[in-house]
């Protein structure tokens, strides 16, 4: 079973505190929907709201074309995962899975059925006689998704369900989260913070911010164009570099003089860009050590950090800006170097103080 959801206008108060501000969305069908942004954003609500866990104090929510905001959460056939999974402590793995179906009486052997079918899944099988306090924390995240899935709902909503789980085995948890979501036919919605998790899982992210949608596309269209200076700072590790600039303009593109005085060709359109305050946006990536090519400018690097298959150089430019800049893994720079930047033109952002965003032609291009 699958649905797509249609989000209208949805607004969300807490005495006079609004937390969601008329917020429109549409998710398709078998679509891994990601809502992504800072703590206390509005991404549980929103999730809450869809279940039925919360009300909705304006606007609408359907599915396939019926509206459910106004259901009690049972009639609305959607599952949730939360971050703390709350198996039953004194049932076995299996008893957890098939509970919630013995409960609204399914068939017995319809329940042995899906709980056979979701263990398989899941990897699980070996651990169906088990109780939750013999299972790993990643064995239980598996279980809690498990008890999802027997009930085929017609979406399956989670909340941060990887948080709990330690460095290594959140990375797993991921991977096994991307692999599962192509055996299961189904509309997720998926809420996390982590950019990386939101990169990785979703065909479509939602970032969210201060009560509002920023911004919804792949997560390429996300990294590649972001809509708002907000996104570009939220999405992207190490952050996008912001320096403010000067615009001039050069065959029709825009040219930006950095605060130390370097004009850096772009090919961002001059035509459509307006507002005040310009910064340009430019990822770490696509600012490299000079070496062998001409540099674009000089900077002092304050900070090297290994990452192991690159280092990244933070660097600081004559008039004080700083910028981070990507070199090779085995880096011969040092702290305190004088070193020259490339800076690639052909990958960048402008953002004005009002909160619009240009890019570069060419998509696909940090
Ligand atoms: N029951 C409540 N009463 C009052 N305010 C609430 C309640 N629940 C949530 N809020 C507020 O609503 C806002 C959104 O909360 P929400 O839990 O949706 O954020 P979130 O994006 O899920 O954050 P996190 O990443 O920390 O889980 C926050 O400012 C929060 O303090
Ligand atoms: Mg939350």
């Amino acid at each position: 079973m699958t649905a797509f959801i249609e989000i209208h206008n949805v607004s969300k108060r807490y005495g006079s505190m609004t937390v969601l501000d008329g917020l429109s969305l549409s998710i398709k069908a078998n679509e891994f929907m990601v809502f992504l942004g800072p703590s206390g954003c509005g991404k549980s609500t929103l999730l809450r709201m869809i279940a039925g866990l919360e009300s909705v104090d304006e606007g609408t929510i359907s599915i396939n074309g019926e509206r459910i905001d106004t259901l009690p959460p049972g009639q609305r056939d959607i599952a949730m995962v939360f971050q703390s999974y709350a198996l039953y402590p004194h049932m076995t793995v299996s008893d957890n899975m098939a509970f919630g179906l013995r409960n609204i009486n399914v068939a017995a052997d319809v329940i042995a059925a899906r709980v056979a079918e979701a263990a398989r899944m899941l990897e699980i099988g070996h651990l169906l006689e088990r109780k939750p306090g013999q299972l790993s924390g990643g064995q239980r995240q598996r279980v809690a998704i498990g008890r999802a899935i027997v009930k085929e709902p017609k979406a399956f909503l989670f909340d941060e369900p990887l948080s709990n789980l330690d460095a290594a085995l959140r990375v797993r948890t991921r991977v096994e989260l991307a692999q599962l979501r192509n055996r299961v036919k189904s509309t997720m919605i998926f809420v996390t913070h982590d950019q990386i998790e939101a990169m990785t899982l979703a065909d479509r992210i939602v970032v969210m911010n201060n009560r509002k949608i920023e911004q919804i596309g792949s997560p390429m269209e996300i990294y590649s164009r972001p809509a708002s200076r907000f996104v570009a700072t939220f999405v992207g590790s190490p952050t996008m570099n912001f320096l403010d600039v000067g615009l001039s303009e050069q065959n029709g593109f825009v040219s930006a003089r950095l605060p130390d005085g370097t004009e850096l060709r772009t090919t961002i359109r001059a035509a459509g860009v307006k507002g005040t305050a310009h910064s340009l946006g430019i990822r770490a990536e696509a600012v490299k050590l000079a070496s062998g090519v001409p540099a674009t400018t000089t900077g002092k690097v304050d900070v090297l950090e290994r990452l192991g298959d690159r280092t990244l150089l933070y660097t600081r430019l004559k008039d004080g800006s700083t910028v981070v800049a990507e070199d090779i893994g085995n880096s011969r720079v040092a702290i305190g170097d004088e070193v020259g930047l490339s800076l690639d033109g052909t990958r960048t952002h402008l953002f004005d103080a009002e909160g619009s965003a240009w890019h570069n032609e060419e998509p696909g291009h940090g």
